[in-house]
């Protein structure tokens, strides 16, 4: 029988959400406390959770991210008494499988039940690629990502230690999942902890779990991630973060296995892959002293490098479609489609923030279009930094953009920039391209579309 959580500090709303999912079929639990869910989550396992949003002890979209941590593949409810936009779309940037607006009808509730257990929340619909079976998201066709692909395939057949490294919003912990989900431990939890976001002085308990008594607030026996974890896989985010002392232990845990919560002294046998992230330079780390080498080797067992965004240049326009598709989907908006210019102004920049601030500015410009089109206005309002747009207008002089729309000025701007690159290399399309810090690839379209004749 489905196993369904709900949580609510009203409970008199608990009462009746319970008695309409247990005369469905299913099996309630409900809590008007929802750090108690959570401690409760720990140990059990659910299909669907079912929360309020506003509580006093913790907020519902602070207990979604908490349960992420703990099990990213459980779809979250949530149930708000304010039916604003940046509420639900903040509900659904962080992953919520669904929300209903207070009040709502039981069956309503129902039918988001059942279709959450339908399927699992992990609402990243793979699009538009044969490798999508195993890719939550889309993962391109650019030549850097295709390189990957062979290496992640073995990565999700074996069992050894990973480490992950790529800048902040590159799609690391998406890339941990994918390798949990798709290989023999996905039966089991896959928990995260992150080093960057945990205080240090919690570390310790957080990890190995504590006795009743071990410290001031230890009122409790808890297991820590390592067990949480067993016979899965846990996910050490932001392992750069980890104090000196603290690499030690964990490296003897890696070494033997076996864990030792705080306040006992008999050890405890684990069974986990480790996945750990960073988006620092480890081996640089290693140099100044920072990270233990022997640690350093125990986790880069298995490698992955993510490139960033601006060297996935044929990955853009297919990542940037795909938000759109999603975020306009998930905003009950009509399908949506970019003005021209938008896409060619996307290649154009750095994204020093890469996939995350891609996937923030379109959610943000699909909230801020009023029709089916989203305008480099509206992404300019989203945040997306128009100055590149700019230079491209003072560059001009006024004669020049007299009368001219943005996408024209961009337009004539970007074959000056060719025209000079590939008389620069002799007409040579791939030296051109480096000189542009574009793929060969791009050049090639980009040549056709603006027409530009190459001398034979
Ligand atoms: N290939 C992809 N397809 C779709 N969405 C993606 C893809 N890669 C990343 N994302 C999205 O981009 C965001 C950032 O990804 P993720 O959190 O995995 O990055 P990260 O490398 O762990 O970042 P950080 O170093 O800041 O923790 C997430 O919202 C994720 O869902
Ligand atoms: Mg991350």
């Amino acid at each position: 029988m489905p196993n369904i959580l709900v949580i609510d500090d009203d409970t008199k709303i608990l009462e009746v959400i319970r008695m309409r999912l247990e005369t469905n079929g299913h099996f309630v639990e409900t809590f008007s406390d929802p750090l108690k869910a959570l401690e409760n989550l720990r140990e059990k396992e659910f299909d669907v959770i079912v929360t309020d949003v506003r509580m006093p002890q913790i907020d519902g979209i602070e207990l979604l991210r908490r349960v992420q941590r703990l099990c990213w593949n459980i779809p979250v409810i949530l149930l708000t008494a304010y039916g604003t936009i940046p509420n639900a779309v903040e509900a659904m940037k962080y992953g919520a499988f669904q929300y209903l607006t207070k009040p709502f009808e039981g069956k309503e509730l129902l039918a988001e039940v059942e279709r959450a257990l339908g399927k699992n929340g992990n609402d990243q619909e793979p699009v538009g690629s044969k490798l999508e079976k195993h890719f939550p998201g889309v993962y391109g066709v650019s030549p850097k990502m295709k390189a990957l692909y062979p290496l992640l395939e073995s990565i999700m057949a074996s069992d050894s230690t990973v480490l992950i490294q790529g800048e902040s919003g590159t799609g690391k912990e998406l890339i941990a999942q994918m390798i949990h989900y798709n290989g023999k431990r996905k039966g089991n939890r896959c928990v995260t902890v992150d080093f960057g976001a945990t205080a240090s002085s919690l570390i310790e308990s957080e990890l190995f779990g504590h006795a009743k008594g071990a410290f001031t607030n230890a009122t409790e026996n808890r297991k820590g991630v390592f067990e949480l974890a067993d016979g899965g896989t846990l996910f050490l985010d932001e392992i750069s973060s980890l104090s000196v002392d603290l690499q030690t232990r964990l490296l003897r845990v890696l070494q033997e296995g076996e864990i030792k919560r705080v306040g006992e002294n008999s050890m405890r046998k684990v069974d986990v892959r480790v996945i750990a992230a960073t988006n620092q330079d480890l081996k640089e780390q290693v140099k100044k002293g920072e990270f233990r080498l022997d640690l350093y080797y125990r986790l880069a067992v298995l490698n992955i490098n993510l490139p960033p965004l601006r060297e996935r240049h044929d990955d853009i326009s297919l990542l940037a479609d795909y938000f759109l598709k999603n975020f306009s989907r998930k905003m009950k908006k009509a399908p949506m489609h970019w003005q021209e210019g938008v896409l060619d102004a996307f290649m154009e920049y750095e994204w020093p923030g890469n996939i995350r601030e891609l996937k923030n500015i379109i959610e943000a410009g699909v909230v801020f279009s009023k029709g089916e089109v989203v305008s480099l206005e509206d992404l300019h309002y989203a945040g997306f930094p128009t100055e590149i747009l700019e230079n491209g207008f003072e560059r001009l002089s006024d004669e020049d953009r007299n009368g001219l729309s943005l996408p024209e000025v961009l337009e004539l701007q970007e074959r000056e920039l060719i025209m000079d690159a590939l008389e620069n290399k002799n007409w040579v399309q791939k030296g051109a391209a480096e000189r542009l810090g574009i793929s060969p690839r791009v050049l090639n379209y980009k040549i056709k579309k603006l027409n530009i004749a190459i001398p034979s």
